[in-house]
């Protein structure tokens, strides 16, 4: 018997970033939106717990304990008081390392995967429990759809957003979350780090679903950090913007970027001319806002 769950990849359409706090994370007003590229994770039953993925870049891909979709079904399988007796297989279509929260989404999709497979019905607060403790990312990716994520980013409160398009281009190579916080840290050190707060402009134009309004709102605080570790990014954000795109951020801590384009012509376009550029790897195309994890029909 087997379950799949698929999860969508998200982009930070506001990332808010406060100082360190006293544990090391940062306090963060973080609007979350699930774009249409997806993961699925199948758990089946097997007699120990093993990992195995597919896909363009799986070869990037832990397949140790130290896999959120392994650490969730050893975290569900603890606090039910049985053996984590499952395989989980992981088609990967995130990128890895990007900022697009491909590790947490799998965490999330295993944990979903894992309480079908076992029959577990946990209540949904308890599921999201477990996501916080996995990652700060990691309720948004079971959740989906829009939301605005505070404390450390796992706190979520859904928000409206219309439709909108994107591109996103890929790096090569990834982007270490914590030293990308870490160069956030030393780039404001000795000023004063306002606390982070949801902008209600933004809020009013993701909800309006117009992309002008949305563009001239967009705002990642990491961006200065990644920009300063990877500075060649700086080429792919005015290649997409010289494209036709409406506005550009680095999702979330990078290195991906992300292109907020006016409809599906236009995201062909600028996906194109990003392609052409030689600025990125590789480049998708996807809308927003998308479900969060889902139980696919067996
Ligand atoms: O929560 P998660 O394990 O995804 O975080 C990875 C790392 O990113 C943390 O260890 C920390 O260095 C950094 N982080 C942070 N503040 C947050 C979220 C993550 O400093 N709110």
């Amino acid at each position: 018997m087997s379950v799949t769950v698929r999860v969508p990849a998200k982009v930070n359409v506001q990332l808010a970033v406060g100082a360190a706090r006293p544990d090391g994370f940062h306090g963060l007003a973080n609007v979350f939106l699930a774009v249409s590229l997806f993961d699925e994770v199948t758990a089946t039953r097997a007699d120990g717990l093993t990992v195995t993925c597919a896909g363009p870049d799986a070869d990037q891909v832990p397949l140790d304990r130290t896999n959120l979709a392994a650490r969730a079904a050893e975290m569900l399988a603890e606090r039910a008081g049985i053996e984590p007796a499952v395989h989980l297989h992981i088609a990967k279509n995130i990128p890895v390392a990007g900022g697009m929260a491909g590790g947490s989404a799998d965490g999330a999709a295993a944990l979903l995967a894992c309480d079908a497979l076992w029959g577990l019905d946990t209540p949904r607060a308890e599921l999201l429990d477990i996501c916080a403790v996995l990652g700060s990312d990691v309720p948004f990716s079971l959740v989906g759809g829009a939301a605005l994520g505070t404390g450390r980013g796992e706190l979520l409160t859904p928000v409206d957003a219309g439709t909108f398009h994107w591109v996103f281009a890929v790096a090569d190579g990834g982007l270490s979350t914590p030293a990308v916080f870490r160069e956030f840290d030393r780039l404001t050190a000795g000023t004063a780090v306002p606390e982070p707060e949801a902008s209600p402009a933004l809020l009013a134009a993701l909800a309006s679903g117009d992309p002008d309004a949305l563009a001239a709102t967009l705002a990642n605080d990491l961006q200065p950090a990644a920009l300063s570790l990877r500075p060649a990014l700086a080429d792919t954000l005015a290649a997409g913007t010289g494209a036709g795109a409406l506005a550009a951020l680095v999702s979330g801590s990078g290195p991906t970027t992300a292109f907020l384009v006016r409809d599906e012509e236009s995201a062909a376009k600028v996906a194109a001319a990003l392609e052409a550029s030689g600025t990125c790897r590789v480049t998708r195309v996807a809308s927003s806002p998308a479900p969060g994890a889902t139980l696919l029909p067996s």
